[in-house]
C-alpha cells in the first residue's frame, strides 16, 4: 500500500478530514472553498427530489450529508468507502434521515445496473489504483438519464502541472491529463460533458443518455 492510501487508512486523518484536512488542502490545489465545491455538487448533479444518490469513496461523508439534504420524498444519499475509520467518522459526524453508509471497493460496486440517478465521486479517483475501472463502475451503475460529476488530478501544462506529476507519482496520487475523464465518458457514450478545470484539480460531470 502506498503512503496516500495508508494515510487515507489513518484514524488520525479521519478525524481531521472534514474540518482541516480537506478545506486546507484542497483550496491550495485549486483555490476553491469546500462550501463552493458542494454547491456546485448539487447543482451538477441536479440534486432536488426524490432521486437516489451514490457517493463515491465518500470519505467521512463530508458530501454525503450535505447532498442528501438536497432530497426530498422518498430521495437519498449512499456513501461508500473502504476505510474504516473514514467510515466510523462518516456515522458519527454526516448521519441524517437520508443517509446510508457501506464498506465496499469502487472498482467492484455491489449495485445492479442503473440503480442510481446521480453519483459522484469526489477526491479521490487518483487515489484508487484502477480509476478508469472506478469511473466505468461507476457509469455502470447509473440510471439512464442519470447524472454523473466527479473531482480529480488535474496535470497544468506548466512547471507546476510537472511537479505536481513527479510529487503525485513518489506519494502514490495520480495526475490526470485534462482528456482522460472526458474522453472515457464520451467513449461510454454519456452526453452534456462539461469540465472545468481550477488549477491542479478538474470537475467533470455528463448525463447518461435516457435511450
Ligand atoms: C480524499 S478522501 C475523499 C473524501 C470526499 N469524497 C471528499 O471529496 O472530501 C478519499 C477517499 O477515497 C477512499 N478510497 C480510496 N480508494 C478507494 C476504493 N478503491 N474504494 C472505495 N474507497 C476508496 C479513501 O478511503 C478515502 O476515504
Amino acid at each position: 500500500m502506498n503512503l496516500a492510501r495508508k494515510t487515507m487508512n489513518a484514524p488520525a486523518l479521519a478525524a481531521v478530514y472534514e474540518r482541516a484536512w480537506r478545506p486546507a488542502l484542497f483550496y491550495l490545489a485549486s483555490g476553491r472553498t469546500t462550501a463552493s465545491d458542494r454547491r456546485d455538487a448539487v447543482t451538477a448533479l441536479r440534486l432536488g427530489g426524490a432521486q437516489k444518490v451514490l457517493d463515491i469513496a465518500c470519505g467521512p461523508g463530508n458530501f454525503t450529508r450535505y447532498l442528501s439534504e438536497a432530497l426530498s420524498g422518498e430521495g437519498y444519499a449512499i456513501g461508500v468507502d473502504y476505510s474504516e475509520p473514514m467510515l466510523a467518522r462518516a456515522v458519527a459526524d454526516n448521519a441524517g434521515p437520508r443517509v446510508g453508509y457501506l464498506r465496499g471497493d469502487a472498482r467492484r460496486l455491489p449495485f445492479a445496473d442503473g440503480t442510481f440517478d446521480a453519483v459522484c465521486c469526489f477526491g479521490a479517483l487518483y487515489l484508487i489504483p484502477d480509476p478508469l475501472v472506478a469511473a466505468r463502475e461507476m457509469i455502470r451503475v447509473l440510471a439512464p438519464g442519470g447524472r454523473i460529476a466527479i473531482t480529480t488530478s488535474h496535470r497544468a501544462a506548466n512547471p507546476i502541472g510537472e511537479m505536481s506529476r513527479v510529487v503525485g507519482g513518489l506519494s502514490g496520487l495520480r495526475v490526470f491529463g485534462a482528456r482522460t475523464f472526458p474522453a472515457l465518458f464520451a467513449e461510454e457514450g454519456l452526453v452534456e460533458i462539461d469540465q472545468r478545470v481550477h488549477r491542479l484539480l478538474q470537475y467533470v460531470s455528463a448525463t447518461k443518455p435516457a435511450h
